[in-house]
């Protein structure tokens, strides 16, 4: 006998029955972008999809992540055709014409990355320099608010794998990305003599939030479950387990 029907028939939950006939969300990602969201034989893993997950959870709802790509995950969530993005995105006014943002979940900054001995030691430093930067994020706008807009300085690539390729092939002086994602990178690759610089004047903190299709129903229960996850020590969990403190 299926108790869970009979409990969801009575419009009670059993231990699944809150989930089972959901069709899972689509939550769209760009998996280049380590310790958050990055690919590992195959699979998208991080901090990103473990707090995602956890918090799907925490809401009862299911999910499923699918690598897309990062423009093509801001068109999907925009012409909601996607419930969620989930990509260390920055919560920003300009976004925020277009699309709804759940609460904060992580705090960021941008910080340039460059090769040990470069004279680079502040973002002022950056002009007239090749910076890389992954198109259309934070990193971008804050490289063009001192190279100046259409900058030819200004290197735009479609991932942030691809900027960091370019700084190593000697295509550009630097690349500026989310601080904890070319920590990541400079310490998993010590071979590669890279040193990352922070500008506390030049670059502001950031909050990182899932982004919702504007009006998303799922807005408040995805609210609620990310506070749960903060505050029932979940997410310290996940913390220590990417960011090792
Ligand atoms: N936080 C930055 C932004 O929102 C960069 C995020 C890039 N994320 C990624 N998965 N590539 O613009």
């Amino acid at each position: 006998v299926s108790t869970a029907l009979i409990l969801s028939a009575c419009g009670k939950d059993s231990k699944t029955s809150g989930t089972e006939n959901q069709k899972p969300l689509r939550v769209v990602t760009d998996a280049a972008y380590a310790p958050f969201e990055y690919l590992d034989k195959g699979k998208i893993v991080g901090f990103d999809v473990d707090f995602t997950n956890a918090v799907a959870k925490e809401a009862g709802l299911k999910i499923d992540i699918v690598n897309v790509g990062w423009d093509p995950l801001f068109a999907e969530v925009g012409d909601k055709l996607a419930d969620i993005g989930m990509s260390s995105i920055t919560i920003n006014d300009d976004r925020k014409i277009k699309y709804d943002f759940t609460v904060p979940y992580f705090l960021s900054t941008n910080k340039i990355l460059v090769p040990e001995g470069s004279d680079i030691k502040s973002a002022e430093d950056l002009k007239g320099k090749v910076v890389a930067v992954q198109n259309g994020t934070t990193g971008q706008e804050a490289v063009e608010s001192l190279l100046g807009k259409n900058s030819k300085d200004v290197k735009k690539f479609e991932n942030n794998n691809l900027a960091i390729l370019e700084l190593k092939s000697g295509g550009a002086d630097a690349v500026v990305a989310d601080n904890a994602v070319v920590e990541t990178y400079a310490k998993n690759n010590p071979n590669e003599k890279l040193v990352v610089i922070e500008d506390k004047d030049s670059f502001a903190a950031e909050f990182y939030g899932l982004m919702l299709p504007k009006g998303s129903k799922y807005k408040e229960k995805l609210d609620k479950a990310v506070k749960e996850v903060v505050e029932n020590g979940t997410y310290e969990d996940i913390y220590k387990e990417h960011f090792g403190t």
